[in-house]
């Protein structure tokens, strides 16, 4: 099977890039990023003579069209994206070219040149958010899409376009929905690698409101199961859920980690809250359990304490991030050397 990942330079997508080479060696990956600056080439490094990369925005017609004619892909999973809420409060623009038209033009190019299989990898945050007194409700796949900022209106976007060329045009796709991500090579603007990188240093640690809000935590690694199990078993138009069941207050989350590093809770510094902050993110796992068998296997004490060990282990690869050297790796790899 030959598979493109966009996106294949970030968190996610180069999690998935390392999850399918170690389990399907007979496959074809090649990973396409824009390397924006949430992508970061030395992710991908440990399997880089394994796939092919190409750096390239999702967003050029042109050269995703040239890539498809060459290539033939039988399967394209779709991560790239403008991802942070923050930064889409900020600046809306690029989240809507590079979630909504970005999609477009991938989805385009899977029609011409036939591709089995589409995968959309959206979020829970379609769903708007979910009240905090109110524990029995969980997002299942059938809710409205109700959205709060513009990174989840982009998303949401996303996946109306993505079940129009579905039925329109017979794209065959699926889409998954998940929950919050943890692990390695999550860039340190999220709330987990930040409060990592940032009570390694003594820095304060800036807890948005009082820290009520709650996210459902996913380990990395069970998302890309999931999204394999989508792909390879999932049904043509469906939407399915992921999430693992391990709800925590952002408070629980960042003590969690000070305590793990032994450091003192007097880093907490609660500041403004995000504008239109989603209270709670659940999800119910049910259908992706049921029809395609999935088990997730970390439980959120254990997969936080190897993803803060990861972290301690691997302080070169966020210690470039936050200097901005790893944006200068792309010129130094290829570039220079002639690649
Ligand atoms: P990320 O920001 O770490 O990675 C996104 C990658 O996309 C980066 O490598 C970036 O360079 C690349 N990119 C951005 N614009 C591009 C463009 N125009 N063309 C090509 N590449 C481009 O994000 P992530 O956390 O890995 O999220 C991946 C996907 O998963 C996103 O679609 C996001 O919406 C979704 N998702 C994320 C989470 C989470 O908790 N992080 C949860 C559910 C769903
Ligand atoms: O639910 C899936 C979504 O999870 C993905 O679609 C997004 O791409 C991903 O970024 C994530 O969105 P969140 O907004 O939930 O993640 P973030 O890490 O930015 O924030 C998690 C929670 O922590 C949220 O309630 C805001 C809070 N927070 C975040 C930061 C960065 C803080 O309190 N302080 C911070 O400095």
């Amino acid at each position: 099977m030959k598979i493109l990942v966009t996106g294949a330079a970030g968190f996610i997508g180069g999690n998935y890039v390392h999850y399918i080479v170690e389990k399907y060696p007979e496959d074809e990956v090649v990973a396409l990023d824009k390397l924006t600056y949430a992508g970061n080439l030395e992710t991908l490094e440990p399997v880089m003579d394994k796939i092919k990369f190409v750096k390239e925005d999702i967003c050029n017609r042109e050269a995703i069209f040239k890539l498809f004619e060459e290539e033939k892909f039988d399967v394209v999973v779709n991560f790239a994206a403008e991802s942070h809420v923050d930064r889409s409060i900020e600046d809306p623009e690029v989240f809507l070219m590079t979630n909504i038209i970005g999609t477009q033009v991938l989805m385009d190019a899977s029609r011409k040149y036939g591709v089995k299989r589409f995968h959309q990898v959206s979020t829970d945050e379609v769903y708007g958010d979910l009240p905090l007194d109110r524990p029995d409700l969980l997002f299942t796949e059938d809710m409205p899409l109700i959205t709060s900022s513009p990174y989840s209106a982009s998303k949401a976007s996303a996946d109306l376009l993505v079940e129009a060329y579905n039925r329109t045009f017979k794209l065959p796709v699926t889409i998954s929905r998940c929950s919050n991500n943890y692990g390695p090579y999550q860039f340190p603007e999220k709330l987990i690698p930040l409060m990592i990188s940032r009570a390694l240093d003594d820095e304060k640690l800036p807890v948005y409101g009082k820290g009520e809000n709650v996210r459902d935590w996913l380990h990395v690694k069970d998302h890309c199961s999931a999204i394999d199990l989508i792909v390879r078993n999932g049904k043509d138009g469906e939407v399915y859920n992921i999430g693992g069941n391990n709800e925590r207050t952002n408070l629980e989350v960042v003590k969690t980690i000070l305590k793990e590093l032994g450091k003192s809770e007097d880093l907490i510094n609660y500041v403004t809250d995000r504008p239109g902050h989603d209270l709670r993110y659940a999800i119910d796992p049910t259908k992706i359990e049921t029809e395609l068998g999935w088990v997730p296997e970390y439980d959120f004490d254990t997969g936080i304490k190897q993803t803060i060990q990861w972290y301690l282990d691997n302080k070169s690869w966020w210690e470039k991030i936050i200097s901005g050297e790893y944006q200068e790796y792309y010129e130094k790899m290829y570039i220079e050397k002639g690649r």
